[in-house]
């Protein structure tokens, strides 16, 4: 059976940044996934696709993934949800002292834990908590697709460098996306960095090279940190 959504992704701004609006087919409501740098871009993008946005999902607090939310939210009065895990890293800092890579998430921000079930347009949307990129980074997966944010590029993987990362955590959280996602699903990932936009987890599997170390800690995290 085919699935009551539609995944609109685009690429935008400098950073090459996939955007998601999430699209129920049956009711017009949507969900707005990582919008960033340009509020008009998702107002206009609504516009056109006549979809009524009825919450804002982010995938981790990097700057390029969030910094549209405030302003957008002054459009739609609609609920944010982000890791639980990556509320409290971003709360443990002094407010106008975050690391450079994040940015301040809404005070109403609604945490979502490993393994919650969001319900969208006839499905269970199940969040996955992948830290390693960032410590709260999560994936959302629905019936016949995943949103990784920058946990899974295809032919790539999100950083593991900067403040929040870890890339023993992005081992183990790749070898639980491998274990636990129906290898069907089509990956949508946080930037378009890869040779084609999307492709299923099954082809990533044999051809991604972060996919291809998920046998050795140690030489995945050297190939993650010499790159
Ligand atoms: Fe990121």
């Amino acid at each position: 059976m085919n699935p009551r959504y539609k995944i609109h992704s685009e690429v935008y701004e400098r950073y090459e940044n996939f955007s998601h609006i999430i699209e129920d087919l049956e009711t017009g409501e949507a969900i707005i996934i990582d919008p960033a740098w340009n509020e008009d871009y998702f107002l206009d993008r609504i516009e056109e696709l006549k979809v009524t946005p009825v919450a804002i999902w982010l995938t981790h607090g990097h700057h390029d993934h969030v910094s549209a939310v405030k302003a957008l939210r002054d459009h739609y009065p609609i609920p944010v949800y982000a890791s639980n895990v990556e509320i409290d890293f971003i709360n443990s800092y002094p407010k106008g002292d975050l690391p450079p890579a994040f940015r301040e998430l809404p005070e109403d921000v609604i945490p979502l834990y490993d393994n919650d079930e969001i319900d969208f347009a006839g499905e269970r949307v199940r969040i996955i908590h992948t830290p390693g990129h960032s410590s709260g980074s999560i994936c959302f997966l629905l019936s016949q697709d995943i949103i990784t944010g920058d946990t899974l590029f295809v032919d790539g993987a999100g950083r593991a460098d900067i403040t929040g990362s870890d890339p023993e955590d992005l081992f183990h959280s790749l070898n639980r996306l491998k274990e636990e996602v129906p290898h069907h699903v089509t990956i949508h990932t946080g930037h378009a960095y890869g040779p084609t936009a999307t492709a299923t987890l099954a082809s990533q599997l044999k051809t991604n090279p972060f996919l291809r170390r998920l046998n050795d800690i140690s030489e995945f995290v050297e190939y993650r940190m010499g790159r």
